[in-house]
């Protein structure tokens, strides 16, 4: 996990989840912070391995880490934050050690987050289950004026 833990140190990174901090701190729904990002890998690396997908850990955490990245500028200024994530996140991804290969597996990810098409690879609907599952929506006392429809939010805890 040693490029991992580089990504969160990383001076960009630090620099995108302060912006969200600041960008959601009178936020009444879901946050897009760090315990968020940390939800979303260990459900996806257990979803990895109930299920036998070989997705290896370091790619399910990094892409974790960086997929809401950006969702700051997405509140300030409307950009789609899985389309804004890309740039900085293959900027840290570089710095980090990750190959082309590996980065061209997690940004893929990152961009189709919201919604992967029909044909996205197994690692990208991954992190998007992952994500959706990591909502407590059973408890949260805004599910009446969330954008999710109702049947789209998590009733009960699955993970
Ligand atoms: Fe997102
Ligand atoms: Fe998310």
């Amino acid at each position: 996990m040693e490029r991992v833990n580089k990504i969160k140190t990383h001076p960009l990174f630090l620099q995108h989840m302060a912006q969200n901090t600041m960008s959601e701190e009178n936020r009444q729904f879901c946050k897009h912070d760090l315990p968020h990002a940390l939800d979303v890998a260990r459900i996806a690396y257990i979803i990895n391995l109930e299920d036998g997908l070989d997705s290896p850990k370091e790619h399910i955490y990094a892409a974790a880490l960086l997929h809401d990245l950006t969702k700051w500028q997405q509140h300030t200024q409307g950009v789609p934050h899985n389309e804004s994530a890309v740039e900085p996140a293959l900027q840290i991804l570089l710095d980090c050690g990750f190959s082309d290969t590996e980065i061209a597996a997690i940004l893929n990810a990152i961009f189709q987050h919201r919604s992967p098409p029909e044909d996205a690879t197994p690692f990208a609907k991954l992190l998007f289950r992952a994500d959706k599952l990591s909502r407590a929506c059973y408890a949260c006392t805004m599910s009446a004026d969330c954008n999710w429809d109702r049947d789209k939010q998590n009733q009960s805890i699955s993970y």
